[in-house]
Parts: C-alpha cells; structure tokens; sequence
C-alpha cells in the first residue's frame, strides 16, 4: 500500500509538481468515482462488526490509502482488490497513533467507531487541512448526552463509556462529521436517539445506508431530523458510495474557465444542483439526462456573489475551484466562506495569475483588470490546491503547482484526468 508514512516520502512528494500548459478546451468523457468523504466514514463502520464489510468504488487517494493504515494500527484488517475495499475482523486496540491522526481529518471517524465497538478510544486531536479550528465539541456533547466520559488528558482525548445509551440530540450546527460519528454509537446503543439539525450532505446518506445494511435501524437520512433505534450487533455487509460531487464539480469549475464540452457519467445531477446553478449564473451551460451531466463553456465569465453553506447550498469544498473560475470573469465578483473561518490560502496563490484576490474576514473580493499569465503556485491544501491546478488551464504558456501531495489526498491523479480531456498537464519531480 503506498501511503506517505515517513519524512523522506514527504520530502519526495515536495520535490514533484504539476506542470500545466493552458490555453485549450476540454472536450471528451469521463466517470465519476466514489466520493472520498463518504468512502472514509463507511470504512470506518466496518470496524463496528466482525464480519467483513466490503465497500465498492473506493478511488486511489492518499486519504484512503491513510485510513487502510489506520484500520490495520487499530487490529482489524482492511484489503484493497482493485476498487473494492473490505474491512473485516474486530479492532483490538483504542489508541491512535498521533501519526495517523495527523495526517487526517478523517480520524475522527474512530471516536464514533471505536467508542461503539470497543467501549473506549483515546486519539490526539485530528490533522487534516488547515482550514479553521476544527473543534470537536459537537461530536462530544453528543457522545456525552449518550453516556460517553470524554476529556483531555496530556494533550489527547479520551472517551469512554461502560454502555451507550440512547438520547436525545440537538446539534448546534448540522456537523458532517460529528452527524457521522453519532449515527455509528446510535446504532450500537441501547434505545432510540434522536438527532436534531443534523447534516443532510449525500454522504451522510451513503453512510446510513451502509450501517442499515450491517443491520442498523435508521430513518430519516437526508433530513435535518434522523432517529436510530440501537441494535445490538451489527453484522457484514456490501455497500456503495455516492459518487463524488467535489470532483465532478472540480471538472464543472475546469471546463467553465477553459471552455469546453465534458460529459459526466456516474453522479446524480441532484448531488451538485447548488453547484450547478452557479455556474450556469456564471455563463457555462449544463444540461443533463439520466445518466450524464454535459458542461459547455465558450470560457466568456461573468462575476459572481456568492456564499458557502452546509448542503444542499454552496459547498465551501468547491469555494476555492470557484475562486479560480472568478479569475476569468469580467466584473468584480465576492465569495462569502461561512463553514471554515481560515479557508483562503487559496487566494494569494491565485493572485500569482495577475488576478487581484483581496480577502478580509469571511469574504474574498475577485477581479482580474488585466488578462491573467502563468505563474509558480504553492498547493496549500487539497481543495485550494485542485483549483491552483485549474486556474492554470485557461492561460497560454506554463504554470507549476508545488507542493502536489496536498492534491492527491483526494484526486485520484488530476494531472491524468485532465489528461484525458485533452489538456496538457503532467507531474514532474
Ligand atoms: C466534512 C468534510 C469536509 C467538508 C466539511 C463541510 C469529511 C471527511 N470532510 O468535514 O470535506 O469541507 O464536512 O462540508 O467528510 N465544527 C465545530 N465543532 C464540531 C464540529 C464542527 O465547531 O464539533 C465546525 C467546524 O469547525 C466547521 C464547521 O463546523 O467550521 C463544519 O464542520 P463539519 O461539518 O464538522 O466538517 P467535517 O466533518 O470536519
């Protein structure tokens, strides 16, 4: 398993980068793979069971690759056959390793997972972008309401509870993660929990439908109000992502500012209607029938307001491949971020370009008074990072991206992608 485990790989990982020759449409086809955000979390409840749980279409990322690792250190096993992951066998051990845990956000899955299988877990706070605090205190006002002892203890969290219980939820803000981990104890516990202004995103979806599989007794996925009668025993089971929205609206936000005529197979045209709208607002055109979404763009922007917010609004994991677009567009345009406080690394990258990107507080003010030119931009984090590469694919002449294993966290090679729709982009060390 390729997984960034040491610093000589990272250092190696430092000295690639993704060299961009800009100035073409992009035409042709392609599938949207399983969404990372909702492979990680499925992943995770495999550990709630013995019995194997087998997750198809999982795509070949580092997130992915990290949390096999995470699976393997924690005692249960986890086996990749081409896109088909299985997670089998009890996790016999409660501690995460801070290594682990600082790669990912997604460690934060093992709260729930561990404390519902095993009764207790201890972990450092979770890594991930840096893009805000990232408190936790959602997921442990949850977890506590159900029973759960959680502190502080020289620098790491520990959580612990003798049996889970029921209760009666009301989330301060609809957190993906912490909707996530509190359905995994939910379906372990004894009795009913009602969770209250819980997150509606379609990987929460995705999720619930993987544990009622395993034999959870959940309703209601997809609502702001979910209720789970706790089970017992959880058992294997066979289950699907829905497909990934980020990436397919990473493709949208790419052929809106280079031009072009892609067609999408593979994702639901429901899962991206927010993202749609905009950049139809924008002036790219998107049509779509049962099995494909088609974007054309004659690459002729115009400038935008708009404002991130939990689905089935905006999503701040498209805020940056947003920006980029906005690069090209006549007029002035502002983009409000509302779901992480510190998310516009992005934005002095992308003023390499000749874009003047002026942010203060929450808002980021975009206009471009002179055409844009190639430049050298530094990946910051996964989603900032895809939209450096973009921003570079309406210019003519060569621009490099450092720092690309930012990216690779959840594109399963965006150079190769871009590749096959006909632009020029390759990795190079
Ligand atoms: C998930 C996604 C991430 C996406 C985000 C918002 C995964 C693995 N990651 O992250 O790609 O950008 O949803 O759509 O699915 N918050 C608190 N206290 C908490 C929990 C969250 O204050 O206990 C705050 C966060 O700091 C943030 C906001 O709530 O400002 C949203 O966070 P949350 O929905 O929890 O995001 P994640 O689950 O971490």
């Amino acid at each position: 398993m390729e997984f960034l485990s040491d610093a000589s790989d990272m250092t190696m990982c430092d000295k690639q980068k993704i060299v961009v020759r800009g100035g073409k449409p992009l035409v042709g086809s392609l599938q949207i793979h399983g969404a990372k955000n909702a492979v990680l979390p499925m992943l995770a409840a495999g550990l709630l069971t013995e019995d194997g749980v087998s997750v198809s279409d999982c795509p070949h990322i580092s997130d992915i690759d990290a949390m096999l690792a995470l699976v393997g250190e924690l005692g249960a096993k986890a086996e990749r056959k081409g896109r088909n992951v299985i997670v089998y066998g009890r996790a016999t051990r409660t501690c995460v390793s801070g290594q682990l845990a600082s790669v990912m956000r997604s460690s934060m899955f093992m709260l729930g997972a561990l404390l519902a299988s095993l009764g207790e877990v201890k972990m450092p706070l979770p890594g991930g972008c840096d893009i805000g605090a990232r408190p936790l205190d959602i997921h442990l006002d949850g977890l506590r309401k159900m029973g759960a002892i959680c502190e502080f203890e020289d620098g790491e969290l520990r959580c612990y509870a003798k049996a889970l219980h029921g209760a009666d939820i009301v989330m301060r803000y609809p957190s993906v993660g912490a909707t996530e981990n509190l359905l995994m104890c939910a379906s372990l516990a004894t009795g009913r929990t009602t969770l209250v202004n819980c997150a509606r995103e379609p990987e929460i979806i995705s999720l619930a439908r993987c544990l009622r599989a395993m034999g959870a007794n959940i309703t209601g996925e997809g609502t702001s109000v979910m209720t789970v009668e706790g089970v017992r025993k959880l058992h294997g089971a066979s289950a699907s992502p829905c497909a990934d929205r980020i990436v397919a609206g990473t493709v949208m936000a790419a052929v809106a500012l280079a031009g072009g005529d892609v067609s999408m197979y593979g994702i639901s045209p429901n899962l991206l209607s927010s993202v749609t709208d905009v950049f139809q607002a924008a002036g790219a055109s998107v049509t779509c029938d049962s099995a494909c979404m088609r974007v054309r763009s004659d690459a002729d922007l115009r400038a935008l307001s708009v404002s991130t917010a939990p689905f089935p609004l905006f999503p701040t994991d498209m805020q940056p491949q947003l920006m980029a677009c906005l690069c090209y567009a006549k007029g002035v345009s502002f983009v409000r971020e509302t779901v992480f406080e510190n998310r516009f690394a992005h934005a002095e990258e992308l003023s390499r370009l000749g874009a003047r990107v002026v942010t203060g507080g929450d808002v980021a003010c975009i206009s471009s008074p002179e055409p844009l030119h190639p430049a050298v931009m530094s990946a910051k984090d996964l989603r900032g990072g895809a939209a450096l590469v973009i921003s570079a694919l309406g210019i003519d002449g060569e621009s490099e991206i450092l720092n690309p294993h930012f990216i690779d966290r959840g594109y399963e090679d965006l150079p190769k992608l871009l590749r096959s729709l006909g632009a020029d982009v390759t990795r190079q060390i």
